[in-house]
C-alpha cells in the first residue's frame, strides 16, 4: 500500500532526478567532442521531447509497479546531495581525458602491463570512460555517467526486473532461493533485490575486481551476499545451483561468440523451472522511431561490439542453449526478456 505523501515524495524525487541528469546531459553533451551523426541519421533522430515523455512514461510505470506491490519505493528515493555534488565534480573533471579519448580514437584502449591477463576484448575504454572498468575510479563513476547516458532512468528501467522476480518468488521460501546477477557491475541492481527481499541470498559475479569492490561498500548492510570475480564465460558457479539468474547490460560490451558462451553458461548454472531475467539494450527494429539513436550510438561512445549486438537474433542464441522464452517488455531504452529451463526442481530431484 503507498500512501499519497509516498507517492507525491516519489513523482517529486523523479522530477527532480529527470531534471538534474538532463541537465547534466545537456551540459556534458556541449562540453564534449561528439562524432556528428550522418546526415540521413540525423534526420531521422527521435526528439528531444519524445525522448523525455518517454522517460517520464517508464517512471509512471515504475509507480504503478510500486503501487500494485510489485516492489518497494526505491531504497535511494532522495540521493545525498553531499555525494551528488562529488559525483558531479568527479564527471565533469574526467570530461577532459574523455575528450581527449574521443580525440585521439580507438587508440586510447585500456593497456597497462599489470592488466594483461584479462581477455582482450574487455580491456576497452568503453564509453571512452577513463580505465575502461579496470580501476577504482572508473566504478566510483560508472553509475553517475550511466544515469547521465540514460537522462536519469538508468535505476528505473533497472527496477522493471523486479517484476518478473515477484511473480517467480511468489509463495516461495526466499531464504531457500538463490539468485546470481552475471555482470553485476557495481551492484546497483542487486540493492534494489536486497532491499525487496534481504533474505534471498544472492551471488554478485563480475570481472571487475575495481566494481566488485564498489559492489561490497553498497551491499555492505545486507547479509547472504557472495562476490564471485570471474568472467561469465567461464564461470564455475556449479550446474544447477541458480534459480534465478540476472544479467544487465552485459551483452551489448560482449563479442558474439563470447554473448554464445555466456548465454550457454547461465542455462548451465539454472536449475529446471529457473528463469533468466536478462535486460539490455533495444535493438534494430524494437521501436523503428529509435533505430537513428541505436545506430548512432556506438558512433559517439565507444561501444566496440554494439553494431553488431544491434543486428544479433538473441532469440536464437538462447533458443540454442535449450532456454524458453516466456516474457519480452520494452522499458524505455532497454528490453527486458524473461527465459526459463524447462522442467521443475523436482526433476532434478530425481
Ligand atoms: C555495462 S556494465 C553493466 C553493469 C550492471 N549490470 C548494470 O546494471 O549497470 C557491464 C559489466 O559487465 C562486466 N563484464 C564485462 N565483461 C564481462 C565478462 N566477460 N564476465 C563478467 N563480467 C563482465 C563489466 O566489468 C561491467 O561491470
Amino acid at each position: 500500500m503507498v500512501t499519497a505523501l509516498e507517492r507525491t515524495a516519489y513523482q517529486l524525487s523523479q522530477s527532480v532526478r529527470l531534471g538534474w541528469y538532463s541537465v547534466q546531459s545537456a551540459l556534458a553533451s556541449r562540453l564534449s567532442e561528439r562524432v556528428r551523426a550522418p546526415a540521413a541519421l540525423r534526420a531521422a533522430m527521435p526528439s528531444v521531447a519524445t525522448l523525455s515523455e518517454d522517460r517520464r512514461r517508464l517512471m509512471r510505470r515504475d509507480l504503478e509497479n510500486i503501487e500494485a506491490g510489485y516492489y518497494r519505493l526505491p531504497h535511494d528515493l532522495v540521493d545525498n546531495p553531499a555525494a551528488v555534488l562529488r559525483q558531479t565534480v568527479l564527471y565533469f573533471s574526467d570530461l577532459r581525458a574523455v575528450n581527449q579519448r574521443i580525440r585521439r580514437g580507438v587508440a586510447a584502449e585500456v593497456r597497462a602491463p599489470d592488466l594483461e591477463h584479462y581477455p582482450d576484448y574487455y580491456r576497452r575504454s568503453f564509453h571512452h570512460q577513463t580505465d575502461g572498468y579496470l580501476s577504482r575510479r572508473s566504478a566510483e563513476l560508472y553509475d553517475y555517467q550511466v544515469e547521465v547516458l540514460f537522462g536519469g532512468a538508468a535505476d528505473a528501467m533497472r527496477r522493471q526486473a523486479l517484476v518478473p522476480l515477484h511473480h517467480f518468488l511468489r509463495g516461495k521460501r526466499i531464504a531457500d532461493q538463490h539468485l546470481a546477477d552475471i555482470g553485476c557491475g557495481t551492484g546497483q541492481f542487486l540493492t534494489f533485490v536486497k532491499d525487496n527481499y534481504p533474505r534471498l541470498p544472492v551471488t554478485a559475479l563480475d570481472i571487475s575486481p575495481f566494481y566488485l569492490d564498489e559492489a561490497r561498500r553498497r551491499l555492505r548492510h545486507w547479509s547472504r551476499v557472495t562476490f564471485v570475480e570471474a568472467a561469465a564465460e567461464t564461470m564455475s558457479l556449479p550446474e544447477a545451483s541458480v534459480d534465478i539468474a540476472t544479467c544487465i547490460y552485459l551483452f551489448h560490451e560482449l563479442p558474439t561468440e563470447m554473448q554464445d558462451k555466456v548465454a550457454a553458461r547461465m542455462a548451465r548454472i539454472l536449475k529446471p523451472g529457473g528463469m533468466l531475467i536478462f535486460i539490455d539494450s533495444l535493438q534494430l527494429g524494437d521501436r523503428a522511431d529509435y533505430d537513428a539513436l541505436l545506430e548512432y550510438f556506438p558512433m559517439a561512445f565507444h561501444e566496440p561490439y554494439y553494431a553488431d549486438y544491434l543486428r544479433r537474433d538473441l532469440g536464437r542464441v538462447f533458443e540454442g542453449t535449450g532456454l524458453m522464452l516466456e516474457q519480452i517488455n520494452l522499458a524505455y531504452l532497454s528490453r527486458i526478456t524473461v527465459l526459463r529451463k524447462p522442467g521443475t526442481p523436482a526433476d532434478q530431484r530425481r
